[in-house]
This record gives structure tokens, sequence and C-alpha cells, in this order.
């Protein structure tokens, strides 16, 4: 059991500034929940915000009550109660009945957790506003763990180092700079929107800090790795003060270990996306540095972070061979049905908008249904980049272009990135739970212009 706060607060960032922030609990990220598979947790969120949150937990197996749908709203105090959810739709969720006062600002979210050992993260997920509520600061993270994965013997204690990554603009009073705060991103006629490719910072923080230099032990480390940027792509790779690169030995995806570990001399990694790498440190002279560097970036926006070698240390940890042996391995005959979808730009209230299957989001419509237990594949195609991501399940990759998945697409996923005109096969089983369930483009401003539709679980 859980609670937390969301509320305002500021924090120096920038040296010298102050960052006005909206927070789980007071920190930017929120506080890391650490949870055993199969132990349910319920977290009780307190809404004392300006405005309407909701909270979603990505890649838990949740309930559809407690998974944060977009109208699914903890209140604020003092809230005017909308006229109705549906027609919310292009009102930026603000069309509401100035006689209606409720107060309804907290709320209890429960997490079964029935489901792989994992890092999961929660964060903000309102219609049209996940976006600047995200930018904000409203995400954190969820360790979820369990013995089989505690025996393997992988780096642990100080030597398991979760990183959430997430790129933020600032003014020059530390405020944080985005396009359209609180405006409905869509609706500004006549305008081409500049952010409609999402929103870019050029300050790249780890775990809300800039930049950070990371000391650490001649020993491998297991680096969690998030991307919670809202736009942001990152090809990463650990390179030496020599030039030379540290192999990424990943041994995780988005939903779990792997079979066995993959190496990496690069891993590109898409918003919403995670990665479980081991770096063995010990390969790297005491006194050196290992920076990380994002080969997609340029000038100020390719450095992450950095770690400084600071000692000899003796290290017992290990990558077995085998990390897992409860894989699901769907084929393709187990699919009962085949679906595709298209994730496209297109125009919708008059302005630029994301769309699926040419339509923007409508929480009034039911755009897939299926039944729980069915196996399927989808077929995902993209005009650019779009990193698609399924609630409640997990999928495997099956193919990208016509061709195998890629060395990163291992394991168990729950977030895709397509690349541009690519089309990917995933293969899915619906089990868990009946419900609506969301599936949407991860690029926050794709997803709050309207890239996201409902899939029905009956
Ligand atoms: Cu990271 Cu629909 O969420
Ligand atoms: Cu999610
Ligand atoms: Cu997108």
């Amino acid at each position: 059991r859980y609670e937390i706060t969301q509320r305002e607060t500021s924090a120096e960032i920038l040296p010298g500034v102050r960052t006005p922030l909206w927070t789980y609990e007071g920190t930017f990220p929120g506080p890391t929940i650490e949870s055993r598979r199969g132990r349910p947790v319920t977290v009780t969120h307190r809404n004392e915000l300006p405005v309407p949150t909701v909270v979603h937990l990505h890649g838990g197996r949740t309930p559809a009550s407690s998974d944060g749908y977009p109208t699914d709203l903890v209140l604020p105090e003092k809230w005017h109660e909308p006229v109705s959810m549906h027609g919310m739709h292009g009102m930026g969720g603000n069309m509401r009945d100035p006689r209606a006062v409720v107060t309804r600002r907290i709320r209890d979210y429960t997490f079964p957790l029935d489901q792989r050992p994992t890092l999961l993260w929660y964060h903000d997920h309102r219609m049209d506003f996940t976006a600047p509520a995200i930018w904000r600061g409203l995400a954190g993270l969820h360790l979820v763990r369990d013995a089989a994965e505690e025996a393997l013997g992988l780096p642990s204690g100080r030597r398991e180092l979760p990183l959430m990554i997430a790129d933020r603009a600032f003014t020059a009073d530390g405020s944080l700079r985005y396009p359209a705060l609180d405006r409905d991103l869509r609706t500004r006629p006549g305008v081409e929107e500049p952010y409609a490719a999402g929103v870019l910072g050029d300050v790249i923080l780890v775990n809300g800090a800039p930049w950070p230099v990371h000391e650490v032990d001649a020993a491998r480390y297991r680096l969690r790795v998030l991307n919670a940027s809202n736009a942001r792509h990152y090809d990463l790779e650990a390179v030496l003060d020599d030039g030379r690169r540290l192999d990424l030995v990943q041994v995780g995806a988005d939903q779990g270990l792997l079979a066995s570990p993959v190496v990496h001399r690069n891993l590109p990694i898409a918003p919403a996306e995670r990665y479980d790498v081991v770096l063995d440190f010990a390969r790297v002279p005491v006194g050196g540095r290992v920076r990380i560097v994002n080969r997609l970036g340029s000038g100020r926006t390719r450095d992450v972070m950095a770690f400084r070698v600071a000692r000899r240390a003796a290290d017992d940890s290990r990558v077995p061979r085998v990390l897992s042996r409860d894989l699901p391995s769907w084929r393709r005959s187990d699919a009962v049905r085949t679906r595709e979808f298209s994730f496209r730009a297109g125009r919708m209230d008059g302005g630029h908008g994301w769309l699926i299957d040419g339509r923007p989001f409508d929480p009034s419509r039911t755009d897939v249904t299926t039944r729980l237990g069915d196996t399927e594949v989808w077929r995902l195609v993209a005009d650019v980049h779009h990193p698609v991501h399924l609630h409640m399940v997990g999928f495997r990759v099956l193919s990208r272009g016509g061709r195998p998945p890629l060395p990163h697409d291992a394991g168990l996923k729950d977030t895709i990135s397509l690349r541009p005109g690519e089309a990917a096969e995933i293969i899915t089983r619906f089990d868990g739970y009946r419900g609506r369930f969301l599936f949407h483009c991860h690029n926050a401003e794709h997803e709050d212009m309207g890239m996201m539709a409902n899939l029905e679980v009956t």
C-alpha cells in the first residue's frame, strides 16, 4: 500500500534557478515503487494539482478499472464536473458545468502485478494533456521483482541502477518550456504546428539531473533504462576515453528477462521503451570514464550521462547464459486472426492530427473487439517514427519490413518502435482481464493529437 500526493513544487534542476514542477510526492521522478510479482499493490493518489489527472502504470497487467483510462479522472479540489465525457474530445477536456463543483481528489489504483518481473513506470494519461503533464514531471518508476530473477546473480544493490532518461527545454528563469502548455495541441487554426512531430528538449536529464556523472566500482552494473522522453529517440552507446566502446549486454526488454543475453554495440530506445543491460566497468582503467552517448543527438544532446570508474572492487555477479524459460512462444499458426493498423498524419478538427486508420481517438468508440484468450497477429504500418504501445498485454515482434526482427526486438515487449515507412508484425495473446484498454503511439504529442484507439476485450 502506498500513498502518493500529486502536488506542485519546484526544484533546482539547472544550477542557480528553480524549476516549477508537477510531481508525485514532491520529487521528479516520483518515488520508485518496488513490488513482488503476484503481490497486489494499492496506490492511493491524492490530487493537489490545479488540474485533473489520470494515473497509468505502463507495462502493468492491470484491470481496466485501475488502468488509468484517459477520461477516468482524479479531480483536483474544487473542480467543475464535466458536462459529459462524450463530447470532451476536441474540447481539451475543459468543457464543464460551472454549477457542479465536486471534490473527488483521492483515488485508489490497485495493481495485481501478476506478471513477469520488470521495470514499469507510472505516468499521467489524461486525454489531450498527457504530453504536457509528463513534461512537467508526472512520471515515476515501478520495479517488479521475484525470487527466480534474484537467484540469477545479476548485479544488484548499489550495482543496479534504474535510469529514467528524459529531455526537457528550459527558459532563462528555469521554467520548463513547452510550446502550448495546457492548451489544446490540435486547434490553432491556420498554423502548421511546429511541434506536430513531438516536443524535444535540449537538456538531457537522467533521473531528473542534467548529464549526471555517476561514480562506479570496476565491476558489472545492471542498468534499468527507460526512455521517458515525450518524443526523443536515442541510440545509446557506451564510449571509453580512448574511443573504444563497451558492450551493452541486454538481459531484459519492456516485459522482463530475455531467454538469453544479447550483446549490442549500440541500442536504440524509443519513447516508453525499457532495456535492461549489464555493463562491465572492470574493462575500464580505474580513473577512466565511460560516456553514455546518443548517436542520434548532436551538440549537447549527444551526451546523456557518464560513469567514472572510481575504484577496484570484488565482483561476484554474473550474467547466466539462460536468463528465463517462461517467455511465451506464440506462433503465427496460433493466431485466430490478423489485423492491420496504419499510424499516419492526417487532418482533424481543421488542424493537424495523428491518426490510427484515418481516425483520431474517440473515447466513445470501440475500435477493436477481441475475446479474452485469443491470440492475434497485428500488422502495424507507419508513415514516420511511431513507438506503438499496447496496454494490458506484452507482445513479441514477428517481423519488420518483411524481414526477421532486429536484435533489440528480442524478448517480450509492450512498445515497438516503428521506423519511418515501416510495417512490422507483432503477436500477442489477450489474456488477463476483460474490459476496455488502449493502444496508442507513445510519442506523447502524437498521443494527445489523436493517435490512440480503444480495444475491448470481451
Ligand atoms: Cu505509457 Cu498508454 O501509456
Ligand atoms: Cu501503458
Ligand atoms: Cu507517433
